[in-house]
């Protein structure tokens, strides 16, 4: 397997594919790529939802189904919940039950729901860009969301990870030390949020992680330059104000990426002694599902500069967000960008 292949390039979402020719969001792919403006604009609105703003008829009429291949907890129940929130009809697809068991691929099980008037696709997929080759395939008026593909991009969990951030931190990130921790290799939500960072004009960026789980920084499509690229935890965490804490995939431990929990545990997970080493008033993330005592420890996750809660809460908002400026009409003019 090439490095390459290891960790794909998502400049391979086109973003003709994810704007129209006015440049209006057509399609969620990736956050390759997306304007400073079109993210504010959809954080901002994110904002008002947090704030207590409804728009229960937003969406009313319109159908919008969770097309996922792969489990989920948070992505899957807060898209359904921003939905119902904006007054959608919601379908659920359970692929362990659904007729892809018998053969039938991703692209005439979207093809299928949508002849039943379905016009949003929230989809989860194993494969990388796979929802570049399925928008080929739709509707002109049939809009795609990408929640998480491959290793390749989870780009609500990057919007979510942005408004959790500018509450705790306000609106100016260009001073902020964020440090990404973990199974980068494997991670989309780490290539969202790396993407995501910059554009909000994050410059000192650490990524730390086991040398087996990194990325090669010649072979990672750009995305790690520019970034401090460490083996040492306590190295990333010096002086850091954001700890963004990764999920280690604990599914890929037969490949021998890692010795053993303990080990990873000893090297990169973050224990309350290690926090003290960030800023005092550092705040902790993580995307979840958390490996309890493997890449995080009870104390801090469950602490007071946890804001791994907050996170969750923030996603129904940001998929409300985003649900909306996809799918509401008129569409809203401030999806331009
Ligand atoms: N953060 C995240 O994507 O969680 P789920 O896999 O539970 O959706």
């Amino acid at each position: 397997m090439t490095p390459n292949s290891l960790f794909p390039n998502t400049l391979g979402y086109k973003s003709e594919l994810q704007t129209d020719a006015e440049g209006v969001l057509h399609h969620l792919l990736t956050l390759d790529g997306m304007s400073r403006a079109t993210l504010s604009r959809l954080l901002d609105r994110a904002q008002e939802f947090a704030d207590g703003q409804d728009a229960p008829e937003a969406l009313r009429g319109t159908a919008v189904c969770t097309l996922f291949f792969e489990p989920s907890t948070r992505t899957r129940l807060s898209f359904q919940r921003a939905a119902q929130r904006l007054g959608a009809d919601v379908l659920n697809f359970d692929a362990a039950t659904s007729s892809t068991t018998k053969g039938e691929t991703a692209r005439d099980t979207l093809k299928n729901i949508e002849a039943m008037g379905v016009r949003g696709f929230v989809i989860r997929h194993h494969e990388d860009g796979v929802l570049n080759e399925l928008a080929r395939h739709i509707d002109p008026d049939t809009r795609l969301i990408n929640a998480g593909d491959g290793r390749s991009a989870h780009p609500t969990q990057g919007l979510l990870d942005m408004l959790t951030l500018r509450q705790a931190r306000g609106e100016d990130f260009s001073r902020l030390g964020v440090a990404i921790v973990g199974d980068v290799l494997h991670s989309r939500v780490a290539r969202s949020d790396l993407h995501a960072l910059r554009t909000m004009g994050v410059r000192d960026i650490r990524i730390c992680g086991p040398a087996a789980l990194l990325p090669p920084v010649d072979d990672s499509g750009g995305m790690l330059h520019g970034c401090t690229v460490t083996r040492d935890l306590d190295e990333a965490i010096e002086g850091a104000d954001v700890l963004m804490m990764l999920r280690l995939q604990r599914e890929r431990m037969e490949q021998g990426l890692v010795t053993s929990l303990e080990d990873y545990h000893r090297d990169y997970g973050l224990t309350e002694a290690r926090l003290k080493r960030a800023a005092s008033d550092a705040v902790v993330m993580h995307p979840g599902p958390i490996n309890r005592g493997v890449e995080i420890d009870d104390a801090v996750a469950d602490g007071p500069q946890s804001l791994i809660l907050r996170q969750v809460a923030n996603g129904v908002f940001v998929r409300m967000a985003v649900l909306e400026a996809l799918l509401a009409k008129p569409k809203r003019d401030d999806a331009a960008g």
